[in-house]
């Protein structure tokens, strides 16, 4: 068992996203483009609205990569271009393959919309291979209570991807990733297997945990990129803040050359611009609306 140290440590940076939510930002920040096969990691929020505030991520394409929204609180709705359409309430968990092209929308609910209220979650962009970004998009929903959780003495993980504590994900992925979301007690240590293949990090949202047998101190709002080994070690902070929250998210990196631009992902701009045109030309087709709504 070998196990992996921080090399690194980022603070995550405030931006604005969509219609202009707040989110915390690590990956990408300047000097780090991605965490290969990571393009993105967003905290949004929390943020507490009020009544008539709350804005999200009106109809809008991606192709060429997966997005992934964990709702911590609040209420988003989703609808998109292949028919799928719901509210992703706390817990819940989105796995859009998004591939060839899809628009979606990602919005506060109406409930929250006109009420206001607490919204606090994240959304994680995976890269494709080559081979994959033009294939058929997928889409993956699972509530909150069908998601796996593993417990250890003070510690506890919602595995959304891959195995943990011995528990494994429902939530299928085309490589091999890694996404849980961590609680940890003050004196809680645990280790969790990560192949030796995979690239991995922690990103911090609450509390501070130490990392590795050297017990780097992670901070909120901070992302530790590990190094190499096969095994992670986490521990909360006896005397922090507690409890500690923690994603940890690991996956083979792709190696291969990327070019983005907003919502797309290819390997080289000419790939970057046909997708402008296909998404301009209706090819990733719109969402269709059947009723008006208040
Ligand atoms: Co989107």
């Amino acid at each position: 068992m070998s196990i992996r140290e921080t090399d690194r440590i980022v603070t995550a940076h405030r931006q604005h996203e969509g219609a202009g939510f707040i989110v915390r930002r690590p990956v990408p920040t300047q000097g780090l483009p991605l965490v290969d096969p990571f393009l993105l990691l967003d905290e949004m929020g929390p943020i507490d609205y009020g009544p008539g505030e709350a804005v999200g991520a009106p109809d809008h394409p991606h192709r060429g990569c997966e997005t992934v929204t964990d709702i911590l609180d609040g209420e988003c709705e989703h609808e998109d271009s292949a028919g799928h359409r719901g509210t992703l309430r706390p817990g819940d968990v989105q796995w859009m393959t998004a591939a060839a092209g899809i628009v979606h929308s990602e919005m506060p609910s109406r409930k929250i919309q006109a009420d206001g209220g607490r919204v606090h979650g994240f959304q994680i962009w995976v890269n494709l291979p080559a081979r994959l970004k033009m294939t058929r998009p997928r889409y993956q929903e699972v509530a909150a209570a069908g998601i796996p959780i593993g417990e250890a003495p003070g510690a506890r993980v919602k595995v959304i991807a891959g195995e943990a504590l011995g528990v494994r994900a429902v939530i299928d992925t085309l490589t091999p990733i890694v996404y849980q979301d961590w609680t940890l007690d003050a004196g809680a240590d645990v280790t969790v297997a990560i192949p030796g293949d995979h690239q991995a990090l922690v990103y911090v949202f609450g509390g501070a945990l130490r990392v590795g047998d050297q017990g780097k101190p992670v901070g909120d709002g901070q992302l530790a990129l590990l190094g190499a080994g096969d095994t992670v070690r986490l521990r909360g902070v006896p005397g922090g803040e507690t409890p500690a929250r923690a994603l940890l998210l690991a996956g083979v990196p792709l190696r291969e050359p990327v070019a983005r631009y907003g919502p797309f992902v290819m390997n080289s701009e000419q790939e970057i611009i046909q997708a402008a045109r296909d998404f301009q030309s209706g090819r990733m087709g719109e969402i269709t609306r059947t009723a008006a709504v208040g």
